[in-house]
């Protein structure tokens, strides 16, 4: 059956700068956005419309409303309870990585209806691309924590637009599909993009950052979610009272990515949010300073949360402060990865699922790349 994998990172902001709530109900942003290598790994299979069951046990029914049937399959972190069969490691982030903490992870289950980015991701081709009467099954191999403020759903959106196009034969242009992205969500256009990117608007409105070097990451993993409208809620709350004229300017992270050095980048680390999801979390700030005090250059709430991200000196330091951190179990599970990588791409089937290539940390199959394999 014809089988499209596309694999997309998570992300980091160095920079969330953020201004008062707008009239729609979202905030002005000025952010800085990293693409990491930790990826979901997400394939699309055609599938014979008739083998997926109707409402009376034929095939589905093709309508103007749901022009193609769409189903989910789910691995890795995220996927389901872990149980004693999981003798893989499945239920605790791909491949139990040594470096993790070993504490059962508390579950965010990924949707798999409509609710599900991917799944409208894949509608929004067909509906762009004029497709009908096809239908689809996509599998989310996670890779990137879920709910944890490194934008895995939208990844899975980002990474569904490239893969039904493809496969699909939509020839839909880049132009397009970023389009289709925003209107998924704010994060969802990067995930398409990668590398690093200033966000303006709601924060979908991207332009590339010409950067030097590259950046080692640690990022601490928190037992459960936080929701990204209550931590944008909680902020409110805080800015009651205050003048708050726009998003904090990005200048210093900006200059620090020209200048390539990351000490220079680690100082400069800002997230407007931190103190709401502080206020929401204050638990993080013992996982904030407990990087610090184990050498990280620059520790941050990786977006609304609640992921801590840790910037390290270099590759070495990462490894240590990886260890480290995964010893003192402040952390549910502890991850590494590099940065900048690149957007949403094409890989070829690969039967290891997702970290089979040199700069996954997603790694099922042993990682290949020093600087991002598992903690
Ligand atoms: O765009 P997305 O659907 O991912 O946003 C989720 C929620 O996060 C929004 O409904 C809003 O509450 C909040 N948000 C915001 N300002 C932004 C981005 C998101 O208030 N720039």
């Amino acid at each position: 059956m014809p089988t499209v994998t596309v694999r997309a990172p998570a992300k980091v902001n160095l920079h969330l700068g953020v201004g008062p709530r707008r009239p729609d109900g979202y905030h002005e942003v000025t952010t800085i956005l990293q693409a990491v290598a930790l990826y979901d790994d997400i394939t699309a299979t055609s599938v014979p419309p008739e083998s997926l069951a109707g409402p009376d046990g034929a095939g589905p029914v093709f309508t103007d409303e749901d022009p193609i049937a769409v189903t989910v399959g789910v691995a890795g972190e995220g996927a389901r309870p872990a149980t004693s069969d999981d003798a893989d490691g499945a239920g605790d982030g791909p491949g139990g990585s040594p470096g993790d903490t070993g504490a059962e992870p508390s579950v965010s289950v990924v949707p798999t209806g409509k609710d599900n980015l991917a799944v409208r991701a894949a509608y929004l081709v067909a509906e762009a691309a004029g497709i009908r009467g096809e239908a689809v099954h996509l599998t989310l191999s996670k890779g990137i924590p879920v709910a944890a403020g490194m934008a895995g759903g939208s990844a899975d959106a980002a990474a569904a637009l490239l893969a039904c196009d493809t496969l699909w034969g939509a020839g839909l242009d880049r132009e397009t599909l970023v389009a289709l992205a925003a209107k998924l969500g704010s994060d969802v256009p990067f995930p398409l993009t990668g590398g690093t990117a200033l966000g303006t608007g709601r924060g979908e409105q991207l332009t590339d950052v010409l950067g030097r070097g590259e950046y080692h990451w640690v990022f601490a993993l928190a037992d459960g979610g936080l929701s990204t409208p209550a931590v944008y809620g909680e902020f409110d709350r805080l800015s009651e009272g205050r003048l708050r004229t726009g998003p904090t300017p990005a200048d210093a992270a900006l200059s620090a990515l020209r200048s390539g050095d990351p000490a220079e980048l680690g100082a400069a680390l800002v997230n407007d949010l931190q103190p709401a999801a502080l206020r929401l979390r204050p638990s993080l700030r013992r996982v904030l300073e407990s990087g610090l005090e184990l050498g990280a250059i620059g520790a941050i709430v990786s977006g609304s949360g609640p992921t801590c991200a840790f910037l390290a000196r270099d590759a070495a330091a990462s490894v240590s402060l990886a260890a480290s951190l995964a010893g003192m179990g402040v952390a549910r599970a502890v991850r590494r990865a590099h940065g900048p990588v690149a957007g949403a791409r094409v890989i070829p089937a690969d039967p290891a699922g997702p970290g089979g290539e040199p700069g996954s940390s997603a790694a099922q199959s042993p990682p290949l790349s020093p600087s991002s394999s598992p903690a």
